[in-house]
């Protein structure tokens, strides 16, 4: 086999390649699909609330003036991303926390800031959103450590169901870096004739 032949396959396999990982990319991408807001919704006196009027409401009562969402915010008090699921999924629970705050430990009393019942079912509709949210599993059981607790949550370890994609990206690369040396090869030879 000659030279250009060689250098031929080590571009075309890469070039073949390219297009499975292409399609797996695309699918990944998919697959991590965010749920849609105007679908996340909770239910009180017989209304129904979604996140997208939820996230105006937490707007209107500034809650990121003390909390983070997926760790944007103020750093005053903890992040809200899974706060849904810290309380239990229980949405009314979280209304009610809402409302009345715990203002000895610094959470206003949403009430007395003239907070009606249905704004902060609004709010529990986004939180139960951002709950939802494709966060690689951060922030785990919480992401404050006001009582000196570390975060209890561990990156994502690499399973070995996806050795293949090391192993592609081996070849891959290593084909090219062949390729080059050949075209390199042939060069100097054309050049020596
Ligand atoms: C003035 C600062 C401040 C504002 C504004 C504020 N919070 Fe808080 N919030 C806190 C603090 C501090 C805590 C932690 C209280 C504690 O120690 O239990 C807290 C706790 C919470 C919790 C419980 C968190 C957990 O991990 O269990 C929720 C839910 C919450 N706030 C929601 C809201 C929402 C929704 C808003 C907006 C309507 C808001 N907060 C506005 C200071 C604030």
């Amino acid at each position: 086999m000659n030279n250009n032949r060689l250098i031929l396959i080590g571009l075309l396999i890469p070039a073949i390649l390219m297009i499975p990982f292409s399609i797996i990319s695309f699918y990944t991408d998919f697959a991590n699909r965010n749920p849609d807001s105007l679908s996340v919704s909770v239910n009180f006196d017989q209304k129904e609330y979604n996140a997208v009027e939820g996230k105006k409401a937490f707007e209107q009562y500034q809650c990121m003036g003390c909390h983070t969402i997926v760790g944007n915010g103020a750093y005053f008090a903890p992040d809200l991303t899974t706060v849904h699921k810290r309380i239990g999924e229980n949405d009314a629970a979280l209304s009610n926390f809402i409302l009345s705050g715990a203002p000895a430990k610094g959470m206003p009393h949403m009430l007395d800031r003239g907070m009606k019942e249905d704004d902060a079912y609004r709010i529990t509709a986004f939180l139960k959103y951002t709950n939802m949210l494709d966060t690689n599993g951060w922030p785990g059981a919480g992401s404050w450590e006001r009582d000196g607790n570390p975060d209890s949550t561990s990156a994502k370890k690499l399973a070995i169901s996806d050795i293949w994609q090391a192993l592609s990206g081996i070849v891959f690369i290593n084909l090219l870096i062949f390729a080059i040396i050949l075209a390199y090869e042939n060069k100097k030879n054309d050049g020596e004739a």
